[in-house]
């Protein structure tokens, strides 16, 4: 038996994204809605290898009879429309920020805490993470089983599609701008990204933390650990696809950089590639259209009692949104709708 599967915000980064991975993963689809906005009605998007699905204007749809619905259109348009999909019974898989922290819905990595699915009831939808969020928590939960995690720093390098098609766009536009010597307008991003770093994701918080910062925080103790203390610093680089974050963890317990190898090796949706020698790690430009966080650089970190440095890098529109959203529907499939 298959699913009506509605997938909101189909045109976008990660709409495409989900749309490429439910054919890829043969998720059992019936009947498939691609849903936008009313710019975007009358268009077309592939849905694998061989079929096209024509665009439906969101705000017009009737979702009577759609059984899952896999939404990434914004946090303002998912506000109005994902508790609009619930009640008229759909369960939603949103991949916003806009009800992450709903202590009535969950917050899923399914390889960290598949159990929290149950918790759809309450509202009928279900949080997928920030993308940031996903890749660091996939790798540091088989640490934390062994060791317990008491506090992380992280600095990220971000890639623009994090941020969408059009902040994509912008890079594109502005480094081909650098050589012909246009001026540059930042549109998408608050400063230059091309040739860049901007130490900013998100808006600015009362404390000096981004947003973003803020997500990671709240997010990992929410999906992971509510003891878990974490300090981030989030950074945007010119990089197209791919996150990579430099993760500093100091735990309660010893543990060596031999049994944190051995425990990424066999973990779920980790890929431990980590050589000592030129090559023996991995970069965003090697990740794209990969499913696995990439785990690289374990050392020990001699400056805490129990310390380890990691550098971890993944697909954000991957396993940071698509993948991890369609992982949560077979589960949910698999285990509660039957
Ligand atoms: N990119 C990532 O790595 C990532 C990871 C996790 C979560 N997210 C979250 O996912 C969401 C979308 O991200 P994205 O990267 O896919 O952005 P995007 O490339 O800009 O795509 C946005 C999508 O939303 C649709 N949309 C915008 N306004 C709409 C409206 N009023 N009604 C209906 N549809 C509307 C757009 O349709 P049109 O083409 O018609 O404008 C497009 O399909 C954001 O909330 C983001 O935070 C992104």
């Amino acid at each position: 038996m298959g699913y009506r599967v509605a997938v909101v915000g189909a045109t976008g980064a990660v709409g495409r994204e989900i749309l490429t991975t439910l054919a890829e993963r043969a998720f059992p689809v019936d009947d498939l809605a691609a849903l936008a906005s009313e710019r975007s009605a009358g268009a077309q998007v592939s849905f694998g290898e061989d079929d096209v699905v024509g665009v439906q204007d969101l705000a017009k749809f009737d979702f009577k009879g759609v059984d899952i619905v896999l939404s990434s259109p914004g946090a303002k348009v998912s506000a109005e429309h994902s508790p609009r999909a619930a009640k008229a019974g759909a369960v939603v898989i949103d991949n916003t920020s806009c009800f992450r922290m709903d202590p009535d819905v969950p917050l899923v990595v399914p390889e960290v805490n598949p159990d929290a699915i149950a918790g759809y009831t309450r509202r009928r939808i279900i949080a997928n993470p920030n993308c940031s969020t996903i890749q660091m928590v996939v790798a540091l939960a088989p640490l934390h089983e062994i060791a317990r995690i008491k506090r992380i720093v992280v600095a990220t390098y971000q890639s623009t599609s994090g941020s969408g098609k059009d902040a994509m766009d912008e890079l594109f536009n502005q480094t081909r701008g650098v050589f012909v010597n246009d001026p540059i307008r930042p549109e998408r991003f608050p400063k230059q990204i091309a040739f860049n770093v901007i130490p900013q994701i998100d808006v600015f918080m009362d404390d000096g933390a981004t947003r973003e910062e803020w997500k990671m925080a709240a997010e990992t103790k929410k999906i992971l650990d509510a003891k878990i203390k974490l300090s981030a610093t989030c950074v945007r680089v010119p990089v197209f696809i791919g996150h990579a974050e430099a993760v500093n963890v100091e735990f309660e317990a010893p543990i060596s950089v031999q049994a944190a190898r051995a425990a990424l090796h066999e973990a779920p949706g980790v890929s431990v590639v980590d050589h000592r020698v030129e090559e023996g790690y991995v970069t965003p430009a090697e990740c794209a259209g990969e499913d696995a966080v990439f785990v690289s650089r374990i050392r020990a970190d001699a400056t805490v009692e129990h310390g380890l440095s990691l550098w971890v890098v993944s697909d954000n529109l991957r396993k940071g949104a698509a993948l991890n959203a369609v992982q949560i529907a077979e589960r949910l499939a698999q285990d509660y709708l039957g």
